[in-house]
């Protein structure tokens, strides 16, 4: 074993007062970024302090109630049964579909993984699968794979709007293929693959078409009622047979929530481990995990309802008036363009100019106050919006100008940015 000069910390031998150790929680947050300030662009959603007492007390009034334990808790079935209900009819799903209601993203790409692993081995005998996506999809679906023992196929997006490319997705399809992704928009560009011609080429191969609207799913519908051309990605698309899709984005729910819809409930049986060979009988889950929040279901119930599809539109238009105003901004600083096409929240900007070196802004930026993603390919920053952002996006842009300015004055270079960027 490891030898280790430091004293490993214990449990205190006595507890202390909860005002003492509240005190040292405020405390300890001293360094990190204020995302209420609406200084940093990735990681958070967050509308405003009113909202955020609902999803506290939502979340407290269920904080410590298992959604596992439905038996016994059945307001718990209720309140998941209509968060998922709302979910489902938002992305047209036909009757007969089914839904999960999971810990993130993460959890619901994992469970589309294994249910589809599940099903292709049963109906195909598929016992060494793979699944061909664009190299733009979330890591999170190599991170599933692994777990699972699925192959990923990578295929590179076309050159020019950075959307999967079907035609080459096509050539990468061989007789261990068991899905095909599209994403609604993928996280590097905010752009939407064309989910119609991937679901299309998924149906006329026979496989499973899934859909990652982590980001999407509970925006782009309202971002389409304000009038912006998003093209179909949901159910409505035919051969589209599972789709994922945050809560806890721009659902508004606090952290811990996400959903997995399948077109068909029957697919489910794929999904659901279920196991008796123990003393205490059977155990099913539908989940990756066993006990689950029930304050997260209480919290995404709480804030869908109070926001209702008003709420929704109005700060879809907030987010997207945003994005224009910032991209407007930034496009007007010589040497700085926006990649374009981008088409919801998530935008890209990068240097034209090889004077300016786009790493130093971004360091520029972070003295200035601003905690910033940084795109490796190409070399850029990546700007993911909240509504929070509108309030911010002048002093952005002031900051921004100044931070190239000063950039192009010391002739400032930063390379490649170190170690994790996401
Ligand atoms: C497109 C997309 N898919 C999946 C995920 C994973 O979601 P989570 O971080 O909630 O697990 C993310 C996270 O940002 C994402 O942007």
């Amino acid at each position: 074993m490891k030898e280790t000069t430091q004293t490993m910390l214990s449990i205190p031998e006595k507890g202390r007062p909860w005002a003492d150790l509240k005190a040292e929680l405020e405390a300890a947050k001293k360094d990190d970024f204020k995302w209420r300030e609406g200084r940093m662009a990735l990681y958070f959603y967050y509308l405003n302090e009113e909202v955020t007492r609902v999803q506290q007390e939502a979340y407290c009034a269920y904080w410590t109630e298992n959604a596992m334990g439905q038996r016994a808790f059945p307001s718990m079935r209720k309140l998941e049964g209509e968060v998922l209900q709302m979910g489902l009819s938002l992305h047209h799903a036909p009757d007969g579909a089914a839904a999960t209601f999971t810990s993130g993203g993460s959890e619901s790409i994992f469970l589309a993984l294994k249910t589809a692993r599940d099903w292709a081995r049963e109906t195909k005998g598929i016992e060494r699968p793979n699944i061909v996506i664009p190299r733009t999809g979330h890591p999170t679906f190599d991170r599933a794979a692994q777990h699972l023992g699925i192959r990923v196929i990578r295929v590179p997006t076309t050159r020019n709007d950075f959307r999967a490319d079907p035609d080459e997705m096509a050539k990468r399809i061989d007789g261990d293929t068991i899905m095909l992704l599209g994403s609604a928009p993928n996280y590097p560009f905010g752009v939407f693959d064309p989910v119609e011609a991937i679901a299309a080429l998924a149906q006329a191969r026979g496989l499973w078409m899934h859909v990652d609207a982590c980001v999407g799913g509970f925006l782009a519908p309202f971002v389409r009622e304000l009038g912006q051309e998003i093209p179909p990605f949901d159910f409505a698309v035919p051969g589209v047979t599972s789709i994922s899709a945050d809560l806890h984005k721009y659902g508004y729910a606090p952290k811990g929530a996400s959903m997995m819809m399948l077109r068909d409930a029957a697919l489910q049986r794929f999904q659901t481990f279920e196991f008796r060979d123990w003393e205490r009988g059977a155990y099913a889950s539908s989940t990756a995990q066993g006990t689950r929040a029930g304050g997260a279901v209480a919290a995404a119930w709480a804030v869908m309802n109070f926001l209702g599809r008003d709420g929704y539109v109005h700060w879809a238009r907030v987010i997207m008036d945003t994005v224009d105003r910032l991209c407007a901004g930034i496009g007007a600083i010589p040497g700085l363009t926006v990649l374009e096409p981008h088409e919801l929240c998530i935008f890209v900007y990068r240097s034209v100019d090889p004077a300016l070196d786009i790493g130093a802004v971004a360091e520029a930026m972070g003295a200035r106050g601003w905690f910033v993603g940084r795109q490796a390919e190409p070399p850029g920053i990546h700007m993911h919006l909240n509504p929070v952002h509108a309030e911010t996006a002048d002093m952005y842009l002031a900051d921004l100008r100044d931070a190239v300015e000063e950039v192009r004055a010391t002739r400032a270079t930063a390379g490649e940015p170190a170690g994790r960027t996401y």
